[in-house]
């Protein structure tokens, strides 16, 4: 559907868990998530149900994310679930690949369409050091099996972080240039535990990979229902570089999304905390037009633009792994 702005709606992020096996330090912090009663997250026919009102709304993607959606059981019947539902086109999934490995044949079977996998470092000692876990290894066998696998639709998300991981730029970067797959650098938006830390502007990183690699090339993006990235070429390389700049160059006016969070909560902007409780109406005595429409209204009011960088009344509490990225 279409929004205030005129922006087209089509693609929903839905949050599966706040759980994480990692402890990445501008995510989360020692200790963990603030637990949540089982009972207080959307059960996934609670998700299918709302998946059929989306796609009467005219959303034709869904992306998967958490805290670590791998960690929900059974996430493979749901992906097949979604996969089933009329309208929706894509169904894709963000990880953290520390499960992915195991998990990749029957998510190729249940129909995945792509996999955004998270890794910001290619050494051991710094993933170490930033995740508060010693499992790089896990990480770089998903990747390798994504690899072997010939699997199509492949994402590497990289959040560089000033004096833990910025000398990583140029190993991320070759990744592309040996691999089919898009390297994306994103800037550290101001959230929860990020605001303890200073990200590396995506102007920096690029004069970076141009200094090094030669010219970037921009490229059209083919697929209607991509995210907020822009993407470049840089000759002789089989894969791509990615940026998402939420901060240096707000994407905001071409938005085409909403989340839903693990809690059942519908977010129409990332840093806004107005919305729609919708496990409330989903669990009440509702009937499926009420919840469209209450969905519609939401929608419609999808604030303007993110205001990260200015006073912002209504900015959401929420951190990052509650709401899903
Ligand atoms: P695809 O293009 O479908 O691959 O999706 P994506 O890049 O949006 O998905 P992913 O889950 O990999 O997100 C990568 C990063 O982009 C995360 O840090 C998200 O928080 C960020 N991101 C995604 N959508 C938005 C958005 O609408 N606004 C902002 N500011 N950041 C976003
Ligand atoms: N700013 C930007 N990206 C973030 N991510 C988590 N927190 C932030 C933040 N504050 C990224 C993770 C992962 C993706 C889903 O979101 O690194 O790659
Ligand atoms: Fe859209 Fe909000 Fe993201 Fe901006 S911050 S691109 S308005 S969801």
């Amino acid at each position: 559907m279409i929004d205030r702005f005129n922006r087209k709606i089509e693609y929903a992020r839905i949050s599966i868990t706040v759980r994480c096996n990692l402890r990445c330090r501008y995510c989360m912090s020692e200790n963990g998530i603030e637990k949540i009663s089982p009972k207080d997250v959307l059960t996934y026919e609670e998700i299918i149900h709302v998946t059929k009102i989306f796609s009467q709304l005219g959303i034709k993607k869904i992306r998967l994310t958490g805290g670590e959606p791998l960690l929900r059981k059974n996430i493979c019947e749901l992906i097949a679930a979604l996969k089933n539902i009329n309208g929706i086109d894509q169904v894709t999934l963000t990880t953290n690949g520390i499960l992915l490995s195991k998990y990749l044949e029957n998510l190729i079977s249940s129909g995945i369409d792509g996999i955004n996998l998270s890794l910001d470092t290619l050494d051991a000692k710094i993933f170490s050091e930033l995740t508060r876990r010693d499992l790089f290894s896990k990480v770089i066998e998903s990747f390798q099996t994504l690899i072997d696998k010939n699997f199509l639709n492949i994402k590497i998300n990289s959040v560089l972080i000033h004096g833990i991981n910025d000398r990583e730029i140029l190993k991320l970067v070759e990744l592309a240039k040996n691999n089919p797959i898009k390297i994306r650098f994103i800037e550290l938006m101001p959230i929860g535990c990020a605001e303890n830390f200073i990200g590396v502007p995506t102007s920096e990183i690029f004069k970076v990979i141009e200094e090094n690699f030669g010219n970037m090339i921009p490229i059209d993006e083919k697929d209607q229902l991509h995210g907020p990235a822009r993407y470049f070429k840089i000759e002789n390389f089989i894969g791509q570089i990615g940026f998402i700049d939420a901060l240096e160059h707000k994407f905001c006016s071409n938005c085409n999304r909403i989340r839903l969070t693990a809690e059942g909560f519908l977010k129409p902007c990332l840093n806004f905390g107005i919305g729609l409780d919708l496990r409330n109406l989903l669990r009440s005595n509702c009937d499926d037009q009420m919840i469209l429409s209450a969905i519609q209204q939401t929608i419609y009011n999808k604030p303007r633009e993110h205001l990260f960088n200015e006073i912002n009344d209504l900015r959401d509490e929420r951190k990052m792994y509650q709401v899903g990225g």
